[in-house]
């Protein structure tokens, strides 16, 4: 009988959480394989409202988290820790997904322990090494060092076979966060935000928390979105505030006490795909929120100068606007004035998945190990 696989899935922010929670989840329903569940808690009330959500109970819960913490006190705790639980549970893989800090930590800690690790979301790029900062290294270092590419898309795996990684350890999965949108969104959602806007008016769902971006750039971003509120009566904007100091310092210094901005706090999952869901457009520096977006039929103006994710853009879903006070009023105004721009935006089919990566990843993992002997189909 073939032994089954022991897969160790680490991970520690938000976002990953989101992207691995199926994964997690498939794993434990599938006895050909032996589940381990590590977060490192980079995050740890954004994580924790994902793990809610997904109902994960992790075997190993790292605790690194520090207020304001550096990148080098996230990786250095990473590394030690993990390289604990790695000498414990002797893992047959690691999965680690996207391009955080614990992300390439995490790799870095089995590289050491000569485990092989599998990388969820492998080969995006935008080849500008200090954008996204510190994230377009997280991602090449870990691709770097991994043994087998999960590739959302044909484009991230082109980029892949560019560094000369080996096509045989590449698969095109499609994105984990469409499988995860699958269960979410639900037509009879409610939530108390939608209370405080009338029917007839209008709601742009913003967020921002990028380390590029904090300080000057999201300030005059915040207030080039208050010059176009003021020009229109019927916006609204919901911003769910990311927990970061220097993200919460900015966001309240611009909106607090501004009529039609409602700052929260960072919603769960569930709450977040369903307000996007009812959002007139969404503006965003986040990288999950570019592939969520084209699902839900809903336009993203895009805070960033540079994109890891051009199928969106390609697609027309996703417009690059950056943080330049004139082209953030442009974009928005046309979104808002413009039924033709905004029609076209949101028709965008979704370039990102089709709710079924979580199958493909394991049938890959399978395949890698010999217990299947027929490459799974891959994504198109
Ligand atoms: C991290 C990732 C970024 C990802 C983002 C998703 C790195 C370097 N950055 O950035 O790629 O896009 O997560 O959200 O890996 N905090 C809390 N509670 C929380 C979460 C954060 O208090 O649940 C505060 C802490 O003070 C923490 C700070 O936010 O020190 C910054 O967190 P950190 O993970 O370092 O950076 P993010 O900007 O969240
Ligand atoms: N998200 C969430 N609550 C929020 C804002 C975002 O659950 O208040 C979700 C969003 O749907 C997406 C993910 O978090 O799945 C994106 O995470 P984030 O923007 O923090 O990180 P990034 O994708 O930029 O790394």
């Amino acid at each position: 009988m073939i032994k089954a696989i022991k897969v160790m899935t680490v991970f520690g922010t938000r976002p990953e959480a989101i992207k691995m929670a199926p994964i997690v989840q498939a794993l434990q329903r599938n006895p050909a394989f032996v589940p381990v569940t590590v977060v490192s808690a980079q995050h740890r009330e954004m994580l924790d409202q994902a793990l809610q959500v997904f109902n994960i109970h992790p075997d190993y819960d790292l605790d690194i988290m520090r207020a304001g913490q550096s990148l080098a006190q996230i990786t250095s705790r990473v590394l030690l820790a993990l390289g604990d639980v790695l000498t414990r549970e002797q893992p047959d893989i690691v999965l680690v997904h996207g391009d955080t800090t614990t992300t390439f930590a995490a790799c870095l800690a089995a590289f050491y322990q000569q485990v092989p690790v599998g990388h969820v979301e492998a080969g995006l790029r935008t080849w500008a090494k200090y954008n996204p900062f510190p994230e377009e290294m997280n991602r090449q270092l870990t691709d770097v060092l991994a043994d087998l590419y999960f590739a959302p898309t044909a484009q991230s795996r082109d980029n892949l076979l560019l560094e000369h990684h080996a096509a045989a350890h590449i698969f095109v999965t499609g994105n984990t966060a469409i499988d995860a949108l699958h269960e979410t969104v639900n037509a009879q959602y409610h939530h108390d935000v939608l209370d405080k806007i009338p029917a007839n008016q209008r709601m742009i769902l913003v967020t921002m928390h990028r380390r590029e971006n904090q300080g000057e750039p999201m300030r005059r971003t915040l207030n080039a979105m208050l010059d176009v509120l003021r020009a229109h009566s019927d916006v609204n904007i919901v911003y769910p505030v990311h927990l970061s100091p220097a993200v919460q310092r900015v966001a309240h210094a611009v909106f607090d006490g501004q009529e039609r901005v409602h700052l929260i706090e960072p919603l769960d999952v569930v709450d977040f795909h369903n307000l996007a869901a009812r959002s007139y457009f969404i503006m965003s520096d986040s990288g999950g929120v570019q592939e969520e977006a084209p699902s839900l039929g809903k336009p993203v103006l895009v805070l960033r100068d540079t994109t890891e994710r051009p199928e969106g853009v390609a697609a027309g879903t996703l417009r690059l606007v950056g943080t330049d006070p004139d082209r953030v009023r442009t974009a928005m105004t046309q979104l808002l004035d413009d039924p033709a721009v905004y029609n076209q935006m949101a028709g965008a089919r979704n370039p990102y998945g089709d709710g079924h990566a979580t199958e493909r990843i394991l049938a890959a993992i399978q395949y890698h190990f010999g217990v299947t002997v027929t490459r799974p189909a891959e994504f198109s």
